[in-house]
């Protein structure tokens, strides 16, 4: 695997994962270990995140400690799945803004195509962390980084539950400067773009749609 390649093989990560693939689990349940999965992979993708120390007064003495430097972090959700995760990232960062974009794939063509984007004003200040569960075809990473790199952010790094090899490989192609962080890479995208064997269609089983 790339060294752009992050693959967080924690236990627990790989655990909730494999819950969440099964048919039967309910839209509470799968909603649920979503947000677990993604609090537990905010620790993975903030580990580097400079520290500075401070002064403090415990109830006995002065002393020092670490905190983290006065960057700012943006989440960047793909509407709608990448919804789902953003709960568990800010339980771990809830000092974060909030940026989305919306696309959707073409069914025929699964070109990603633009109906949305809203960012906070100072994108030039932020380091942005983009969500979304399923890197696929690629198509909507490959977009979605593309528009946001528009806004000049001072760092990308996207996150995602699973991946096929061809959507990372094609996004490495386009991108090869940003970090991917994600749980499992999967055998192959049928023809219709779903990841096998995969979870099925995050989106519905997130938000109850099917
Ligand atoms: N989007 C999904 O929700 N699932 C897939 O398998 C592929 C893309």
């Amino acid at each position: 695997m790339s060294a752009q390649v992050h693959h967080l093989d924690h236990p627990l990560i790989q655990h909730k994962l494999t819950l969440m693939r099964q048919k039967d689990r309910s839209t509470n349940s799968f909603r649920r270990l979503l947000g677990e999965i993604g609090m537990l992979m905010a620790y993975e993708v903030t580990r580097d995140m400079p520290t500075q120390l401070i002064d403090i007064e415990t109830p006995l003495e002065k002393t020092q400690g670490p905190v983290i430097e006065g960057r700012k972090t943006v989440f960047v959700i793909i509407m709608r799945a990448g919804a789902g995760f953003l709960d568990g990232m800010l339980n771990v960062v809830p000092g974060a803004r909030i940026g989305h974009i919306g696309l959707y794939r073409d069914p025929k063509s699964l070109v990603a195509i633009e109906y949305y984007f809203k960012m906070p004003h100072d994108m030039h200040e932020r380091d942005a962390i983009v969500l979304d569960p399923m890197l696929a075809t690629g198509n909507s990473a490959v977009a979605a980084v593309e528009r946001l790199k528009e806004t000049n952010p001072k760092s990308i790094r996207f996150v995602c539950l699973l991946a096929a090899p061809q959507g990372l490989a094609h996004f490495h192609d386009v991108h090869p400067e940003v970090p991917v962080y994600v749980a499992a890479v999967d055998r192959e995208l049928d023809e219709h773009g779903y990841i096998r064997p995969g979870l099925g269609d995050a989106g519905d089983r997130i938000f109850g749609t099917k």
